[in-house]
């Protein structure tokens, strides 16, 4: 089982997406593979993009949050859209901190959970999406990863998201970040391979307007579009 959490401390920089469409180009690649997407945003967004039928009522009572505090089963809280596994976040995952940070065996519990189900049902990669904070949350999905990677743009400012992030995961003795260029025109691609950044993929996924368009509906884009070509590409690149 490979773990994978999609981070960066920088808030907008395709986190979300990157998440969404490295599991359906997983399964692109790999038709046999099963892969679980675990939304470890208190923002919610992967839920909503995927879950946007479900009410908040039944996403309330059975999500990352309810399982970590032991009020609903893991197996019981995953649903199945697609054929991706999803394990939805509610906003009441904001409150992991509070509750949880002076927990530690909270994570190890987690951990022997996740296990558990992926080698019952099969499943062959998690990925989880992950805050711009440096929350519970986030320290959690850092500490299952078998790799990290860390969407980036051309500003300085993503840079430093990508900074944050690499310090932390030194902290968590977590694997080393590996930089994807991400909404990024070819020429600002070209700048991020100057600028001297280490562990950057050769593969990048352009800024397309289907990106927008596929969050706005909740659904994944159609399967004759250019950008599946670069998705793939990063699919074989960094797995
Ligand atoms: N390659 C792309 N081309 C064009 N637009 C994109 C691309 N990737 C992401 N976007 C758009 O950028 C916005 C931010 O993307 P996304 O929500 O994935 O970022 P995020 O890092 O998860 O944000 P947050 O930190 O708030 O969780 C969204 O509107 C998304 O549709
Ligand atoms: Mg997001």
């Amino acid at each position: 089982m490979k773990v994978i959490s999609i981070a960066s401390l920088k808030g907008g920089v395709g986190k979300t997406t990157l998440s969404i469409y490295l599991g359906a180009s997983i399964q692109k690649v790999f038709p046999s593979k099963k892969v679980l997407l675990v939304d470890a945003d208190p923002n919610n967004n992967l839920t909503d993009f995927f879950l946007r039928e479900e009410t908040v009522e039944a996403l309330e009572e059975r999500n990352l949050f309810t399982v970590l505090i032991g009020e609903s089963r893991l197996d019981e809280s995953i649903r199945v859209i697609d054929n991706l596994y999803i394990l939805p976040a509610t906003p009441d995952l904001a409150g992991a901190h509070l509750e949880l940070s002076n927990d530690p065996s909270s994570m190890i519990r987690f951990r022997k959970n996740l296990e558990n189900f992926c080698e019952t049902n099969k499943i062959d990669f998690v990925i989880f999406d992950t805050p711009p904070s440096l929350t519970y949350e986030l320290f959690l999905a850092l500490h299952l990863s078998t790799s990290v990677i860390c969407p980036i743009g051309f500003s300085r400012w993503t840079l430093q998201g990508f900074k944050l992030i690499d310090r932390a995961c030194r902290k968590l003795e977590a694997p080393d970040p590996i930089c994807v260029p991400f909404n990024v025109s070819q020429k600002d691609a070209e700048r991020i391979y100057d600028s001297g950044l280490q562990n950057v993929t050769k593969s990048f996924v352009p800024k397309s307007a289907q990106f927008v368009k596929s969050a706005t509906l909740g659904k994944i884009f159609s399967e004759s579009l250019d950008i599946w070509d670069d998705l793939e590409k990063l699919v074989k690149e960094v797995l």
